[in-house]
């Protein structure tokens, strides 16, 4: 349940035209559910508890942070400790259609490290081994998301400072809708600019289409005040040419003028001499992939940062992703706010922003929705987590499926879309468009089972069901939280300590003999039947290529990517006095410095641990007390 709910802004709906124009107007985008969109800007957003997790740096009075939350959770603590931002950036799931993964890579045994060793060579990414977890869901139908982002953006409003501006980074599936939604917030005449980012490589192709390369970015302001305080990008040359000046470090450069239009193009397209000019920046993210899916360049965020922020200001990100923003505004001498509701993108953006030895807090808020790793692959645990629920395309795909009970017979079975946060607390609407519209259609069915993350007021739905429920169907309302916390098993580690003789600065020493995980194992064991079964189904084809199933060790330890030696605090928040990484390649990073030496199952300390994180390649983490 949330604590408490924050007003977004005083009287949010006077004065603002909000969704009723869209009916008003009579334009084809009709909106529905106008009125649940209301009340929930009406109540305010919900507040709830959250744990300071970590300090990374020295600085302990850092403003950076980081957040494992929801855009609208985040905002409300913001808005409830008067937190201003003055730059947004954000690039919210587009509406896609797709389901987004990362590559989860096997690390090297480091018990055969004298065999990994002779085989000394870099190993090209198609040569490890690695399955998929997915990481984020795009799959929304439009009103659904409209809503939802509707939601988002007057969260985000709420706590811009008056002369903030906004980026709002999509692309073709959905900009246009939610370029309506942004002059209805912010106000057509705070419009700014359209900006079109045109990329080389990717982007989907149609065959009746012309091939598709760029997104959209909207500019808007939240005051008067001129937002763009910079037009001018500066574009480094490997030689010089025509009216290229040199820097105080004697880098040949060029100032040009920048236009709406952010072209993946040399800056002057003359063939004979296209080789002589970098790449604009935004193009390269060869050398910056952190293997998130989405991942936008770093020069692409140097530019937008640069003409709307000033060093000290705060710059915001709700949909951190691999953490670019937060990386990107650091490095500029600005403060960040990053948010994310995935674990995988908490983690990266943290190791991101610790080789950059930034200072920043990380925040858990306890919004309920990153029950485990992320909502989709929540969403994924819950079909199998639900005793006896299967699918059943006899309901309207509103029901996740149905449980067949000897008594009752066919029970339907609500579970709420994680991924919409306007889904998560249940209240009076969902229970009446439960009631009002899909109980309705249901045939012989004695009781149904309507899940829920947080609910409003749970005595005040129940006398709301008993009053209004004219269907006979019995309705049982169930917590979620309580099926989820209650089959997550934890990794197990082995471990044992000793004094490490060969380093004087760091003499205490841990040494993992022993790793298991039940969730990776199971992963693991799923992809390796479906390999072979696929194998067996390509038998007859001319592809027959042979599956190579992924094979881990009895010590399991090339299923860490991580460890990290707390060695001040027994308990609390943590603090990382020493950290390990694995490379995907199985080469160590020390506190964020990438080395050339391969894993040997052990890290070292200066300082006598306590306590001991370690993070499986998929993202999930335990703490172990040290004992000695
Ligand atoms: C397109 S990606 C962002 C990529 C990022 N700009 C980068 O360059 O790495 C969108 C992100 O939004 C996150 N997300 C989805 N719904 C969210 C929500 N309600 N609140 C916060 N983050 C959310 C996803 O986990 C995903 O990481």
């Amino acid at each position: 349940m949330p604590i408490k709910y924050v007003p977004l802004y005083k009287d949010p709906i006077k004065g603002q035209a909000i969704l009723d124009n869209f009916t008003r107007t009579k334009r084809v985008l009709k909106y529905g559910k106008n009125e649940e969109v209301y009340d929930h800007i009406n109540r305010g957003m919900p507040y709830y508890e959250l744990e300071e997790n970590e300090i990374v740096g020295n600085d302990k009075d850092t403003k950076n942070l980081l957040v494992r939350g929801e855009c609208i959770s985040t905002c409300a603590y913001l808005k409830d400790k008067g937190i201003e931002v003055d730059l947004v950036y954000i690039d919210p799931p587009f509406a896609s259609g797709m389901d987004y993964s990362k590559k989860v890579y096997i690390r090297k045994n480091p018990k055969l490290l004298d065999k990994i060793k002779k085989k000394e060579e870099k190993l090209k990414d198609e040569e490890l081994q690695s399955f998929d977890e997915k990481m984020y869901g795009d799959i929304w139908n439009k009103e659904m998301y409209l809503n939802w982002m509707y939601d988002n953006l007057m969260a985000i409003k709420s706590i811009m400072s008056d002369n903030a501006s906004i980026y709002v980074h999509l692309d073709h599936h959905i900009c246009h809708y939610v370029k309506i939604l942004l002059d209805e917030i912010f106000g057509e005449e705070n419009f700014v600019n359209e900006i079109i980012w045109s990329y080389r490589s990717g982007g989907a192709s149609k065959s009746e289409a012309l091939p598709q390369k760029h997104d959209v970015i909207f500019l808007y302001k939240n005051g008067d005040e001129n937002v763009i305080n910079n037009k001018i990008e500066r574009q480094y040359l490997d030689k010089p040419f025509m009216d290229t000046k040199i820097d105080k470090d004697g880098k040949y450069y060029v100032d040009t003028i920048l236009r709406d239009v952010f072209e993946g193009a040399p800056y002057i397209m003359n063939e004979n001499k296209l080789e002589q000019y970098n790449m604009r920046p935004v193009l390269n993210l060869s050398k910056e992939r952190l293997d998130y899916d989405t991942q936008k360049p770093e020069g692409l965020l140097k530019i937008l940062i640069e003409i709307a922020s000033n060093e000290g200001m705060v710059v915001a990100d709700f949909f951190g992703g691999s953490g670019v923003t937060a990386k990107v505004a650091n490095d500029l001498k600005r403060n960040f706010i990053s948010c994310d509701v995935g674990i995988n993108s908490i983690q990266t953006t943290r190791d991101r922003l610790v080789s950059e030895n930034a200072n920043f807090k990380i925040m858990d808020i306890k919004d309920g929705v990153n029950l485990y790793r992320n909502p989709i692959q929540t969403m994924d645990k819950l079909k199998h987590l639900i005793n006896g629920l299967n699918d059943d395309n006899t309901l309207d795909s509103f029901w996740m499926g149905s449980i067949k009970d000897s008594k009752k017979g066919k029970i339907p079975v609500y579970v709420p879309n994680l991924i919409d946060s306007s889904t998560r607390v249940l209240d009076l609407h969902i229970i009446d468009e439960i009631m009002k519209i899909y109980m309705q259609n249901l045939d012989n069915v004695e009781k149904v089972i309507v899940y829920y993350i947080d609910i409003e007021d749970e005595e005040k739905i129940k006398k709301y069901i008993k009053d209004n429920n004219n269907t006979g169907i019995e309705i049982e309302l169930r917590d979620l939280k309580v099926i989820l916390s209650q089959t997550i098993i934890d990794d197990k580690v082995d471990y044992l300590s000793f004094d490490n003789k060969e380093d004087s600065r760091k003499k205490y020493g841990i040494e993992i003999k022993r790793f298991i995980s039940d969730r990776l194992s199971n992963k693991i064991s799923e992809y390796n039947q479906k390999g072979f079964l696929n194998q067996e189904k390509k038998k007859d084809t001319d592809n027959k290529k042979e599956f190579k199933p992924i094979i881990i060790s009895e010590e399991g330890l090339e299923l860490i990517e991580y460890i990290s030696l707390d060695c001040t605090n027994k308990q609390g928040k943590w603090q990382s006095d020493e950290e390990i990484k694995i490379s995907k390649e199985g080469y160590v990073i020390t506190n964020g410095k990438k080395t050339k030496t391969f894993w040997n199952g052990k890290i070292t300390s200066s300082k006598k641990p306590l306590r001991m994180k370690v993070r499986n390649i998929a993202g999930d983490e335990v703490v172990l007390q040290i004992e000695n």
